[in-house]
Formats: C-alpha cells, sequence, structure tokens
C-alpha cells in the first residue's frame, strides 16, 4: 500500500468504528502533513475540521491550564478528569538521589536528546522509551519529571487508574486520545502505574477490553515518534507483561537506597533543621537503612514539625523513634546482630546511658560493654600497633 492508501484505510477504519475523536486527531495530522504538498486538499480538510464543532467535553479547554500550551487537554467525556497531569518545571529543579550507575544512564538518555542533530547525522535515533521499575517511593515519578525539566519540556503523566476507571468499552479511545495528544507536541510522557492494566487483567473484569487497551499501549511503544519521550513506570514487575518489556528500549532498575544515599536523603530533608539533628545523622542513617526515599522524607518531616512545636526534645524523639525501630519487646523487629551495632554506634556517637542505650536496643549491658571494649581494643590495636593492657 502507499501512503494515501493507509492513511485512507486508517480514517475509514476509525471512521467505521466511530471514533470521532480519533478521527479528528487524524485529520488535523493529515492537514499538517498534506500542507506543503497539496496545499488545496490540507485546506478543505482543515475546513471540515473547523466546521463540525468538536465535541465540546473531548475538546474543551481546561482553564486554568498550568502551562501555555496552545493545545488543550485531553479530557474523559464521562468522567470529565483529566486525563493528562502536566508538570512544567524549569531546569534548576534539584536532582534526585541516584544510585551511580542509575545517574550514568539518565544522563546519557538526556545527552542523546540535547544532541539529537548529532546522532541524527550519523543515522541514529535517540531512545524513544524507557520504563523505570523499582519498588515504591524511590523516585521513579520523581525522576520522569526531573528528566523532562531538564529537557525544558513538559511532562505529561498519564494516570492509568482514571483512564482504566472510566467506562470500560472507553478506555481503548481515552488511552489513544490522550496519546495522541501528547505525540504532538515535544514532551515527556510518563505512562505511570502501568501494572494498572496488567492488575486489572488478572483479576476478571472485561478481559477482551483490557487486551485492546494493552495492544493500543504496544502499538504506541513500538512506534513513538523520536522527537518525544516516552516513560512507563511500575513497582510492580513481576505483573508486567513480557511483552511489554520487551518494547522498550530500556529498562531503568530503581532500587531503595544504600547506605550512602540514605544518608544525603536524610541530609536533604532536614533542610534548614540539618543543624538541629547534626549528631543523630549517622545513628538515623543506619535506622532507615533499607527503607525507601518516601518513607524515610515523611519521619525526617514528622520530626521536625515535633520539635518546631516544642513538643518533644530532638533526644526524646529520637531515642523514641529509635526504639519503635529496633526493640518492641515480645516482637522481633531488627535482627540482633543490626542491634548490636546499632547500640555500640549509640554509645560512641552520643551521651546516652548504657542503661538507656540497653532499653531501646534491647541487648544487654554486658553485651555492649564487651563489643565497645572489643573495639576500641582493636582500634588502640591498628592505631598504636601494639595490644592494648589498660582494660
Ligand atoms: N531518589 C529520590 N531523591 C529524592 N527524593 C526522593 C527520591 N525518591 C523519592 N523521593 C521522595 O519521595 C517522594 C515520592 O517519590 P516518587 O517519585 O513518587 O516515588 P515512586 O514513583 O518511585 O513511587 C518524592 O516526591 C520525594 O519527595
Ligand atoms: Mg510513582
Amino acid at each position: 500500500m502507499n501512503d494515501v492508501q493507509s492513511d485512507l484505510a486508517q480514517l475509514t477504519r476509525l471512521a467505521l468504528a466511530e471514533q470521532t475523536e480519533d478521527v479528528r486527531l487524524f485529520v488535523a495530522r493529515l492537514v499538517r502533513k498534506y500542507r506543503s504538498t497539496d496545499p488545496d486538499l490540507a485546506e478543505r480538510m482543515n475546513l471540515y475540521l473547523r466546521t463540525k464543532a468538536p465535541r465540546a467535553a473531548l475538546m474543551r479547554k481546561v482553564a486554568s491550564a498550568p502551562i501555555s500550551s496552545a493545545q488543550p487537554l485531553p479530557v474523559d467525556d464521562e468522567s470529565r478528569l483529566s486525563l493528562l497531569k502536566v508538570f512544567k518545571d524549569g531546569p534548576d529543579r534539584e536532582q534526585p538521589l541516584l544510585a551511580l550507575d542509575l545517574e550514568e544512564t539518565l544522563s546519557q538518555l538526556i545527552q542523546e536528546r540535547r544532541q539529537a542533530k548529532r546522532l541524527a547525522s550519523m543515522g541514529l535515533n535517540p531512545t524513544r522509551s524507557a520504563i523505570f521499575v523499582g519498588p515504591p517511593g524511590v523516585g521513579k515519578t520523581l525522576t520522569a519529571r526531573w528528566v523532562a525539566s531538564q529537557l525544558d519540556v513538559p511532562l505529561y503523566v498519564l494516570d492509568l487508574t482514571a483512564v482504566m476507571s472510566s467506562l470500560l468499552g472507553r478506555s481503548g479511545s481515552n488511552l489513544r486520545t490522550a496519546l495522541d495528544f501528547a505525540k504532538r507536541s515535544p514532551c515527556v510522557l510518563l505512562l505511570d502505574e502501568i501494572d494498572a492494566i496488567a492488575k486489572r487483567r488478572s483479576d476478571d473484569a472485561d478481559v477482551g477490553e483490557l487486551k485492546r487497551l494493552l495492544t493500543v499501549l504496544l502499538q504506541e511503544v513500538d512506534e513513538w515518534p523520536a522527537t518525544g519521550l516516552l516513560l512507563a513506570a511500575t513497582n510492580h514487575a513481576e505483573l508486567i507483561d513480557p511483552a511489554i518489556w520487551r518494547r522498550f528500549d530500556l529498562v531503568i532498575h530503581f532500587k531503595v537506597p544504600e547506605m550512602p544515599a540514605v544518608k544525603q536523603a536524610i541530609k536533604r530533608f532536614l533542610g534548614s533543621d540539618h543543624a538541629l539533628f547534626s549528631r543523630w545523622i549517622d545513628i538515623l542513617t543506619f535506622v532507615f537503612h533499607g527503607e525507601s526515599f518516601s518513607d524515610i522524607e515523611r519521619d525526617i518531616q514528622r520530626f521536625r514539625r515535633t520539635v518546631a512545636l516544642g513538643r518533644a526534645s530532638d533526644t526524646d524523639l529520637i531515642e523514641e523513634f529509635i526504639k519503635s525501630r529496633a526493640f518492641v519487646p515480645g516482637r522481633t523487629v531488627m535482627e540482633r546482630q543490626g542491634r548490636i551495632e546499632l547500640a555500640v554506634l549509640l554509645s560512641k556517637q552520643t551521651h546516652m546511658s548504657q542503661h538507656t542505650i540497653s532499653d531501646i536496643t534491647g541487648v544487654s549491658r554486658d553485651t555492649i560493654r564487651k563489643y565497645t571494649s572489643e573495639q576500641s581494643t582493636a582500634a588502640k590495636k591498628t592505631s598504636k600497633g601494639k595490644p592494648d593492657n589498660s582494660s
């Protein structure tokens, strides 16, 4: 089939499926396509587009859209929910805390875009699509936002829950409307929590409809124009169909932060209260290790509010917090080895009494004494090169 024939076929398909909004979008695309080669045809199609008023709800202009885009945001006909959330941030947006390899990968992704011309001159396209995988609260959505800000384009977030909750039977065309919209302008599109589709698929509903949605999605990933960047994010790698994985140019794994990143995160979230809590930072790093950035942030903000209101001293607050994380009698919270390490850290870095330390870690004073003296012996041995006899 030649180009015109395939356009005609596509138009027929959309028209017969009564996907009026898709027909409009498609015709709009044709107008642009033929404007230079066949201005009369383009003019005529444009006229038809304009004379038949758009379905009011669908093309409704979002009055206070936070961006200065000329295009109205697509809205679901039935629910009136805006299908796309918009974020427009300046390039001075703070970079999320990222593991080194991840930072490397993203930096290349951004450079490919900035130097797209250079790549093109060598016959190469930039990465068109990437999927972010990892547990909740480690910065997948945040990073998408940051990438868009670095590229100086808006981020559109497609809320798949909104798409899915709109009447079944319309989800397919809703999805397509939103995707078409995003394809028309330079932007980053994030399909957030893409597992919403997979989840729904496994627990019933209209299997046929969900299959169709998935098909739409997969086609889009395949055909995404190199002018845009398509991102997806999921907390549930195991729910994602392997067919989806394969489609993306890049798979990026997000993990819960390692110790150094936990420490950086604590400092960042403490902000101007950094000095107030500085003597607790190593302790908190130890206790927070293994948690997500958003969990860490939530607790730190709570500390700051409590101290700001004068409801507790930082010492009481942190003591109580450590105890809740380390030792609740009758319940294993932290492994014994971890509690011993914590007790040693507390006795080295704070003025807490051994009694208090024992109380909040559940490690006996004898054990604490044993480990702290062992450690100081070892330290003296290495620093002086001879055994220490004083203890
Ligand atoms: N890597 C990170 N660096 C800094 N803050 C983070 C990071 N990851 C998460 N946060 C904090 O947690 C919040 C939630 O993160 P989010 O990006 O929504 O997580 P996810 O999409 O992975 O579930 C963010 O708004 C931010 O305040
Ligand atoms: Mg998220």
